[in-house]
């Protein structure tokens, strides 16, 4: 069983709260951006509601757990969470939440309405539990460790090809266009051609929401980084999916490179982007 702190609230009401608050925040914020500024590369986009929205939720962890750490994604400089040093100490921390406060910053600009809050919560390294709320449709998905993984009460199950050829995947465009985006293209490419279609909704999170609950049938991009994943595989491992680095290992918060699907197709996945010679950076 999942070794939880004692206290007044459990883990999953604070992460659920949480998401719940800061997503609505951020909807009432569309198109009301203040201030609107780049990190690493131009296309590389934060606000004053991503800033807005990861104090909130950090005010919220802290009331409720003082001693947890805290990795938020507007928290770190940016190519910071890259660093080996970065992840050891990520894994070793005890209790360590993991946030991305908008995962889709460039579709909430753009009032492209997908976008949403994932919050994780690791204990020493493996995540336990996840959050990925989306404000627009009011959809709330959650996932605890050999507990499963559930939408609104609904237990979510990964969809069921069991052939690359009729499987819908997600993809990215990742916002480091010198180095990642062009493998990733690479890997696009041949997905193209292999699969029934292609899908890049601008949202890490919520594409392994929706691998979770079988509405894609799987999802790769390179160079993410463990808020844009850490809630999502949990909840695609919980609904019967496969999450791995794009070689084939099991995922952890330091994978970077992603391949998650609903398992059927997971090895066509994994060689298709191994022949591409797309697996990442
Ligand atoms: C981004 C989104 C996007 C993905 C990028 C991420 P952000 O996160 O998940 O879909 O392609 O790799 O960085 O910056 O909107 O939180
Ligand atoms: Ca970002
Ligand atoms: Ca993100
Ligand atoms: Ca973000």
């Amino acid at each position: 069983s999942i070794p939880y702190v004692v206290g007044s609230k459990s883990p999953m009401a604070v992460a659920i709260n949480c998401a719940a608050k800061a997503g609505e925040w951020i909807k009432s914020r569309l198109g009301m951006v203040k201030d609107l500024n780049t990190k690493f590369s131009p296309q590389d986009l934060v606000t004053d509601v991503d800033k807005g929205a990861e104090a909130m939720i950090r005010k919220l962890i802290h009331t409720h757990f003082p001693d947890h750490e805290i990795l938020g994604e507007e928290g770190v400089a940016p190519g910071a969470e890259a660093s080996a040093a970065a992840v050891t100490e990520a894994k070793s921390a005890e209790y360590l939440w993991i946030i991305d406060p908008i995962d889709g910053t460039t579709n909430f600009v753009q009032g492209f309405p997908f976008f949403c809050v994932s919050i994780a919560l690791a204990y020493k390294g493996d995540v336990i539990i996840g959050v990925i709320y989306d404000p627009t449709r009011d959809e709330m998905f959650v996932a605890e460790k050999g507990k499963g993984a559930y939408m609104h009460g609904n237990p979510t199950r990964v969809s069921q090809e069991s052939a690359l050829a009729d499987s819908v995947i997600a993809v990215g465009f990742n916002p480091d266009r010198k180095v990642a985006a062009p493998i990733n293209l690479k890997g696009i490419t041949a997905l193209s051609e292999q699969t029934r279609s292609l899908r890049a909704g601008g949202s890490a999170a919520l594409h392994l929401a929706y691998v979770a609950a079988g509405r894609l049938s799987g999802y790769y991009e390179v160079n993410l980084s463990a808020w844009d994943s850490a809630a999502g595989a949990l909840m695609v491992a919980e609904s019967g999916g496969i999450v791995t680095d794009t070689t084939g290992h099991p995922y952890d918060i330091g994978v970077r490179n992603l391949i998650a699907s609903n398992g059927k197709i997971q090895d066509q996945l994994l060689a298709a982007i191994k022949a591409a010679g797309a697996t990442g950076c």
